[in-house]
């Protein structure tokens, strides 16, 4: 029976004859003999060593069940074993021309995006990425909140009408759900504290290096809350999270990156909170500028969102992850609540990732009064029909209530201390991109 190379490659299988699956990750023929090195589907190499007349047709990526005499060898790669093959069983001979080498562009990657998967960087992305969703639901399942799966194909937007991809419906027109928010919203009514792990997806204009156009959106929702508690709930998310991959995927984590791991051993709890206004003040004495709409540059004031190179400017000298609370109510949705200390201000708060990384989740308190949110649907010039339904929640039985929305990549390119966002996901989504 054919087993996983993780389950062979050790001292005890030694001299026995063990039957592998995979792939030929590498290949060198000699005269005599020829030196292979198999990837199984966990992405684990070893090395292996046949005659050269079973290897005759191989070529990179073909796919094979070897068999053969497990044996230390100290010259051999990852961990000192190699295998003396006997016997190659062919499922399939890859093309000779595979397009995807030691060395390649990123455009190349992600061109050939389906069979980059098997370099080993996505592998070890993948991974984590795995880990990360497993620990997500890992933290949710032990406080017994329902997860839930709401629609993606919508009517509203949630996040503003300029990124939203609009989409036959029918004989009529309907967007993809930007979040998840509002039916998470309705859902607390009857099922309590809700969570998801649900694609959104955002028209993004602008080509960054931290913008997809479909994205990995945890969201949750929970009735009774207030925006300390609310803050207090994501630290303990993100901490969980963060020691369960310190933990777990140390192996991955330094493949990946070589500070990756001892930057996450810096990350302290609490998290540092700070007002919008402190972070302006901040931004102010540092003469951090923005562009504003006819595209002349000033220096940021209070009334400006947080863009990232302010963000950047914010988070660029910190170690653990800061809140940033109290934006203005006029940059923010219609569905954030007023301070009833301040009317200017929402009670909304951001999590920003330190070294420069930026926001990672976005949230708040709720308006629950009927009338305010009918207001501000009207100010936010949508069309109040498609929000009747989300209004619907205010008239019967309203209660305080917030929740937030945590990037899944945006979380991991920080995790990763990667540059790129594509490079945290499978399968990009940009504007230049949908293939494959
Ligand atoms: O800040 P956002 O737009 O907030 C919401 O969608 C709320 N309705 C969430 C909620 O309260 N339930 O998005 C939340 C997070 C951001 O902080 C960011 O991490 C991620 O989603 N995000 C993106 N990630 C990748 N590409 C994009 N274009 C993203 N837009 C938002
Ligand atoms: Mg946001």
């Amino acid at each position: 029976m054919s087993r996983r190379i993780s389950e062979v490659r050790m001292e005890s299988t030694v001299g026995q004859t063990v039957v592998l699956r995979g792939w030929i990750h590498r290949l060198r023929k000699q005269k005599e003999k020829a030196f292979i090195i198999l990837r199984d589907d966990r992405g684990d190499i070893i090395q292996a060593v046949s005659p050269s007349n079973l290897t005759e047709n191989l070529t990179i990526e073909s796919s094979v069940e070897i068999t053969g005499r497990l044996e230390r060898d100290d010259r051999a790669i990852e961990g000192g074993y190699e295998v003396k093959v006997n016997k190659i069983v062919v499922f399939n001979i890859a093309a000779s021309d595979y397009p995807i080498g030691e060395y390649q562009s990123d455009e190349i990657l992600l061109d050939y995006r389906h069979l980059a998967l098997r370099t080993r960087k996505l592998i070890n992305v993948g991974k984590i990425r795995g880990s990360l969703l497993k620990y997500s639901r890992g933290w949710f399942d032990r406080k017994d909140w329902i997860e839930v799966t709401p629609p993606l194909l919508v009517k509203g937007a949630v996040e503003g009408g300029a990124t939203l991809f609009e989409v036959k419906y029918f004989d009529n027109r309907a967007y993809l759900s930007q979040s998840s928010q509002l039916y998470l919203e309705s859902m607390i009514y009857s099922l309590g504290p809700v969570w998801t792990i649900s694609p959104s997806f955002r028209a993004e204009r602008s080509r960054t290096v931290r913008h997809l156009a479909e994205f990995s959106h945890l969201e949750a929702e929970i009735p009774w809350i207030g925006l300390s508690e609310l803050m207090s709930i994501q630290e303990d998310l993100i901490n969980h999270i963060i020691t369960m991959i310190k933990t777990f995927n140390k192996k991955e984590l330094n493949f990946l990156s070589t500070d990756a791991l001892s930057k996450l051993e810096e990350i302290s709890t609490p998290f540092q909170k700070i007002s919008y206004e402190e972070a302006i003040d901040t931004l102010r004495s540092m003469e951090c500028k923005i562009k504003d709409q006819n595209g002349s540059e000033r220096i940021i004031e209070w009334g400006d969102d947080l863009n990232t190179e302010s963000e950047r400017e914010l988070t660029k000298d910190k170690t653990s992850p800061i809140f940033v609370t109290g934006y203005p109510m006029k940059i923010k949705p219609f569905y954030v609540k007023q301070d009833p200390s301040n009317e200017s201000i929402g009670l909304a708060v951001d999590l920003l990732a330190p070294y420069g990384f930026g926001e990672i989740s976005g949230g708040g308190i709720r308006e629950d009064d009927w009338s305010k949110l009918r207001a501000r649907i009207e100010q936010s010039n949508l069309k109040i029909d498609d929000y009747l339904w989300y209004l619907d929640l205010r008239k019967y039985g309203s209660v305080p209530h917030g929740g937030f929305g945590l990037g899944i990549e945006r979380f991991l390119r920080w995790i990763l201390n990667f540059d790129d966002i594509k490079d945290v996901t499978l399968f990009p989504r940009t504007m230049s991109r949908i293939l494959p």
